[in-house]
């Protein structure tokens, strides 16, 4: 059985007091780690605050790092200092950052790794553009992402890592991939994982889906047999909604 895991992706939003405020609203109101994984991913300069007051349910995931120890990288974030400061997951390869800032699946091969040397666990994202998805190279184009992207990870390792398969035509966009489409996708890429390592990693690895998630549509995205959580940008910013996505991941 793979515990649920839903994810919230603030993206550049929200101030300290804002992040604050929505760490108070929710705190008392999560449901259990035992029944559901629950993570905020903030902006860089809130997380600390946020790992502070963190509910003993809630974790706090970084947006992105990069994938050497320190440097001369002006503007950027080390794993070392996000582990420093109690930082427990990591987006990483987010559609957004391959597109604004040229990240690649070498890249994202790197960050994994870099992630595991500093006990953060990667949530790697993955996903097509309309134009591939309607040409059907979806599979072909998500497993070379995926299989990049693995490159050289352990199959200890694997079961802990956790895939967000994002179509990007579907991110903020309010188009919802269908419950079915998402959960073929995630089934392929499961199948990919299992041809890289064996049916018991394949079994493990949590996959989630994002995209216009949002409490009205995740109940029936997570009864599909293959999406293990949800990854969500604008539907977690109030934490009324925050709340409701987790809580449907205590169902699934
Ligand atoms: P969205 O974003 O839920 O606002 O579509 C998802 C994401 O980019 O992770």
């Amino acid at each position: 059985m793979r515990k649920p895991i839903i994810a919230g992706n603030w993206k550049m939003n929200k101030n300290r007091d804002e992040a604050l405020q929505f760490i108070y609203n929710v705190n008392q109101n999560i449901p259990s780690s035992e029944f559901v994984e629950s993570v905020i991913c903030a902006q860089s300069i809130v997380l600390r605050d946020l790992v502070k007051r963190q509910g003993e349910s809630l974790r706090i995931g970084a947006q992105n790092m990069h994938y050497l120890d320190n440097g001369a990288y002006t503007g950027e974030v080390s794993a070392p200092a996000l582990e420093n400061i109690g930082v427990k997951y990591v987006i990483i390869g987010h559609s957004e950052r391959r597109a604004y800032y040229n990240e690649t699946d070498a890249d994202v091969n790197k960050k994994a790794h870099q992630a595991f040397l500093y006990n953060l666990t990667p949530i790697i994202c993955c996903g097509e553009s309309l134009e591939v998805r309607e040409s059907g190279e979806t599979n072909a184009y998500v497993k070379k992402q995926v299989v990049a992207a693995l490159k050289g990870i352990t199959a200890k390792l694997m079961k802990e890592v956790v895939i967000a398969y994002e179509p990007i035509w579907a991110i903020g966009t309010g188009r919802t991939a269908t419950s079915e489409m998402a959960n073929d996708t995630i089934k392929e890429i499961r199948n990919v994982i299992r041809g890289l390592y064996n049916d018991e990693v394949a079994e493990a690895v949590r996959i989630q889906y994002g995209g216009s998630v949002n409490p009205k549509n995740i109940d029936e995205l997570l009864s599909m047999s293959d999406i293990d959580g949800a990854l969500v940008g604008g539907a977690s910013l109030d934490s009324e909604s925050f709340l409701a996505l987790v809580r449907a991941g205590v169902k699934k």
